[in-house]
């Protein structure tokens, strides 16, 4: 993962936890409304893809057990992970593009409300993203994958050549001489793996997005409610579709892209099909990005515009995170696929302890103040989330105390330790294992294998019951507390 150059190592303090009166008695621990909801405490968990779907996106046991877990401690929400709207072959991602889905979604349901004792309210996230290809041998590229143009026929000098002398040339050349004779496109093909882009309006399922988008997510959301969640969140963040429609970078010229009112017209048409779907009551809210931390990209004045306009729209919630795209990523090896949290904008996404000056924890309270108060400014009450970095009752407490957010988000904190809430909300913060921000857990995501928190994972590895990861090396879930 990309590291600030400072490299100045930062480490996590619980600061001052608060006694058990003292918490209740907080802003943190008490009760918010998410539109015709109450969450009972302004904690939130927000989603984190563990990769313990069925390779076919089925709700497994491993599934069930991770969500059980945070439920335990006993959080105002828990969003679960990006769930694939479509339905086709995305791995061990969890879908809902089917009816088919619903029997697992609804046990998923159950589980958290038992775990829970039904204080903890359970939303799902609802993803859609385009193909991404592993990164080519050059062999391969040269001789399969890539279309034989009119230009690679000129630059071998015969434009009547047939295909196969085109290639077999190419592949004779010198890296650097191949790179001349590629455009952009074909060159970030060759070096990275082909990735399709909003923009990509030649391709058919490419320019018809705005059509079938709307249907797809709002099929899903009919699901989710079916299933029994709470509440939807549309994923309008990170390197995935939604988000690049809201991006600078899209310059699709069908009225969905170019000036920032057209960027943001196909989330609010997925947002207003949606609410069609599943009525007034439902809550319907969306994660955006506040900034996306990459050259030419959207900034914290595109997401002030998105945060009000999706407030006028009639949104729940906004949850706000920062950065994770594709454009800056590290080129993957030969063999694997582009990871969107491995440059600088990941980096702001999932900060870790080796960071500059402003350091890892909370880089995304300003921006994330700057466009509530502007929600607030156009008179919208509209709850907003903040995550990043947050770890401790007093950064949480006062964030909250300067109305920066409404709910606070802990992601690796709560995977660290899920009992975070209930050990805080019942004086024992001193018992909370702080997260340590290494990203180990990040980069078992980059894999796509089962996530796993270091501090946990190799404790008390023969206690009867214990699952195992597939490696059967690493506890699947956390120790379980007994105050
Ligand atoms: C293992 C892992 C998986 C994640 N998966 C998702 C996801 O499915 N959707 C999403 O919006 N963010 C995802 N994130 C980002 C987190 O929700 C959160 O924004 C980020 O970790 C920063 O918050 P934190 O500092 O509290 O961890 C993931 C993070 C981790 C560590
Ligand atoms: S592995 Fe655990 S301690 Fe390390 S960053 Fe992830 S949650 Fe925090």
């Amino acid at each position: 993962m990309w590291r600030p150059p400072e490299r100045i190592k930062y480490t996590a303090s619980g600061g001052t936890w608060p006694s058990a009166a003292e918490a209740a008695a907080s802003r943190l621990f008490s009760p918010v409304r998410v539109g015709k909801l109450q969450l009972a405490q302004r904690t939130w968990v927000p989603a984190m893809v563990p990769w313990r779907a069925s390779e076919d996106g089925f709700v497994t046991p491993e599934v069930l057990e991770w969500y059980e877990c945070f439920a335990r401690g006993r959080p105002g929400a828990i969003v679960v992970e990006a769930t694939g709207i479509r339905d086709v072959p995305s791995g061990p991602l969890l879908r809902a593009g089917h009816d088919r889905f619903l029997p697992g979604l609804r046990d998923l349901v159950r589980v958290v409300r038992e775990a829970s004792g039904g204080q903890t309210k359970l939303f799902i996230q609802l993803i859609d993203f385009l193909s991404i290809r592993r990164r080519p041998v050059p062999s391969r590229y040269f001789g399969q994958f890539l279309a034989i143009t009119a230009q690679h026929r000129a630059a071998f000098g015969d434009p009547s050549a047939s295909d196969s002398d085109v290639r077999t040339w190419l592949l004779s050349l010198a890296p650097e001489e191949a790179a001349k004779v590629l455009d952009e496109r074909e060159l970030d093909a060759l070096e990275f793996g082909a990735r399709e882009r909003v923009t990509d309006t030649h391709l058919d399922h490419i320019r018809d997005l705005p059509i079938h988008l709307p249907g797809l997510f709002s099929a899903a959301s009919r699901r989710a409610c079916e299933a029994g969640f709470d509440g939807i969140e549309l994923h309008f963040a990170h390197a995935y579709t939604m988000a690049s429609f809201l991006s600078r970078s899209n310059t699709r010229a069908d009225g969905y892209g170019g000036v920032i009112a057209d960027r943001v017209k196909l989330p609010l048409e997925v947002y207003s099909r949606v609410r069609q779907e599943v009525g007034p009551d439902y809550v319907v809210g969306c994660r955006f990005l506040a900034d996306e931390c990459i050259d030419g990209g959207s900034n914290s004045d595109d997401a002030v515009y998105f945060g009000t306009e999706f407030a006028r729209a009639g949104m729940d919630f906004l949850s706000l995170s920062r950065g994770g795209k594709f454009d800056d990523a590290k080129q993957p090896k030969v063999g694997d696929a582009a990871y969107p949290y491995t440059g600088r904008s990941g980096y702001e996404c999932m900060p870790s302890y080796y960071s500059d000056a402003a350091g890892p924890f909370g880089r995304n309270l300003e921006p994330t103040a700057r466009i509530r108060a502007a929600v607030r400014e156009a008179g919208f009450a509209t709850p907003v989330v903040v995550a990043g970095g947050i770890h401790s009752f007093e950064q949480a407490e006062s964030c909250l105390a300067a109305e920066r957010a409404d709910i606070i988000g802990f992601a690796r904190q709560a995977l660290a330790d899920p009992d975070w809430f209930r050990k805080v909300v019942g004086g024992c913060g001193s018992q909370v294992r702080l997260c340590l921000y290494t990203n180990y857990c990040e980069a078992l995501d980059q894999r796509h294998r089962q996530v796993t928190c270091e501090l946990w994972d190799r404790e008390a590895l023969d206690e009867p019951g214990v699952k195992k990861s597939a490696d059967g090396k690493r506890r699947l879930t956390p120790p379980v507390w007994r105050p």
